[in-house]
């Protein structure tokens, strides 16, 4: 049996959307309570499976968590961390596990993490972690497939990043919190999740300064001196832009709730660009209405704060209906044009050359039965599907579950025709109606 989400497209999207907190933060602001030998309490926080693994692999380095899904709350008590090993099975499962690294060296003096190796959109590479952490001091090894980081003592030092990556800036910050002296971290990543996790360290009591631009400098804390804290996770940027994106695939008007509309400048910018109207309607909801073709454009991915790499995928959904030819450049992951093949299959008119899609915009896709490779992939076969022609069946959707919470629901709420199904993988005919397939 496997899960499948089945979608007739076509239908308008009209009604409001709420926003859940940010994967990509409060993942992170799991790993930072390993820094605090007291008891955190994270609101905000979406019931994905992404949170799930990171909960479960804290549980196992010994801190205990109550994690609530109605109240969206996690409860982190980190006073007795006995464990420093992040072992494979979580690592493997998702890479955000490997920022306990940085928090377990800071936290015990060693850490054993292991490498997460490639993924399918890129080799993503930890070697900037592995060389912050040896500029602060730490002894580091890679052995049988684990990173090895011993440290008595870490020492503030500057580390100049040669790309600003996201997980190398988190790890170097959670490692540098408790380090002798002023740690400075130039060419850091500006993302606002950078923010979201410097704030929370600060207020438990940490002393960093300059997130959100490209030099953080940490002023090193006593060891054990940070303190308790409440914190609610900031929205969810990507998952603001995919539900964006599906409206402008679709067409009709929504109220997207609970979002900082600054976390999507640039991605709004461009939307406004080639024909969307977009309207704040106080400081955390926009109108966004969609009710003419849209422009073809170009866009590059950049980091933060360029065009975001993870909104890539579903704008090329809605280009991919635009009027004329646009070109998507993919600066920062070697792989992540994966929907392209099952874009295609829907109808899309697309060119892959390296690292640019070449994207001629058709009238309408069709349905058809696609694959979702990894997250972003898969909400852009979510997008296309709501706006094709007939049905569409989407398998691999543990990929979507990592980073979206209550999909369905929400588009349901929207006007959509949108369910999760369980197919009999050995039954040929798993159209809807057939009594071996289950609707969830
Ligand atoms: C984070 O990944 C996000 N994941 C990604 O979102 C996002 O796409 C990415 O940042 C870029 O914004 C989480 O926050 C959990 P990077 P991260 O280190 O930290 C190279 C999603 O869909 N690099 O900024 O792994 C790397 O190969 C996910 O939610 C090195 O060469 O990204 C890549 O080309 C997918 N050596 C570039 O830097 C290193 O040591 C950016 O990666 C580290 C990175």
């Amino acid at each position: 049996m496997s899960k499948r989400i089945v979608i007739e497209g076509g239908k308008e999207l009209h009604g409001e959307v709420a926003i859940s907190g940010a994967k990509n933060a409060v993942l992170k602001l799991i790993a930072a309570a390993l820094l605090v030998q007291d008891i955190c309490i994270i609101h905000n926080v979406p019931d994905l499976s992404d949170v799930e693994t990171m909960v479960e692999l804290i549980n196992c380095l010994g801190a205990k968590t109550k994690y609530n899904k109605i109240t969206q709350t996690i409860e982190i008590d980190a006073r007795n961390i006995n464990n420093c090993t992040a072992d494979y099975a979580y690592v493997s499962k998702m890479r955000a596990s490997f920022n306990v690294l940085g928090a377990l060296l800071s936290r015990c003096g060693e850490a054993k993490v292991a490498l997460p190796g490639g993924c399918a959109i890129g080799e993503r590479r930890v070697d900037f972690h592995i060389k912050g952490l040896q500029l602060l001091g730490a002894n580091v090894n890679i052995e049988n497939g684990y990173v090895i980081a011993y440290a008595e003592n870490l020492i503030g030092a500057d580390i100049s990043l040669a790309l600003p990556s996201v997980g190398a800036t988190e790890n170097i910050m959670l490692a540098s919190i408790f380090a002798d002296g002023v740690t400075r971290i130039q060419n850091a990543a500006q993302e606002p999740e950078i923010i979201d996790l410097a704030n929370f360290l600060n207020m438990a009591g940490a002393d960093i300064s300059g997130a959100g631009t490209s030099e953080i400098i940490i002023n090193g804390v006593k060891k054990g001196s940070l303190h308790g804290i409440e914190y609610s996770t900031i929205p969810d940027r990507i998952e603001a832009a995919s539900y964006i994106c599906a409206l402008c695939a679709v067409g009709g008007e929504i109220l997207v709730k609970d979002i900082i509309p600054s976390h999507l400048t640039f991605f709004l910018n461009k939307l406004q660009e080639i024909g969307v109207q977009i309207e704040a309607i106080d400081p955390y909801i926009l109108k966004v209405k969609k009710d003419k073709v849209l422009k073809a454009t170009n866009l590059v991915t950049q980091p933060y704060p360029g065009f975001h790499t993870d909104m890539q995928a579903p704008v090329m959904s809605v280009l991919s209906l635009a009027d004329g030819i646009s070109i998507i450049t993919e600066s920062l992951f070697e792989n992540r044009f994966m929907q392209v093949p099952e874009l295609r299959r829907m109808g899309a008119n697309i060119q892959q050359e390296n690292s640019k899609a070449i994207i001629k915009g058709v009238e309408y896709l069709t349905g058809a039965e696609v694959k979702a490779s990894d997250l972003r992939a898969g909400a852009s076969l979510v997008i296309a599907a709501l706006a094709a022609r007939g049905t569409s069946s989407i398998s691999n959707i543990h990929h979507i579950d990592r980073g979206y919470e209550k999909l369905e629901e929400k588009f349901t709420l929207l006007g959509a025709n949108i369910k999760r199904v369980e197919i009999n993988e050995n039954l040929s005919d798993n159209q809807i109606g057939n009594p071996k397939v289950m609707i969830l």
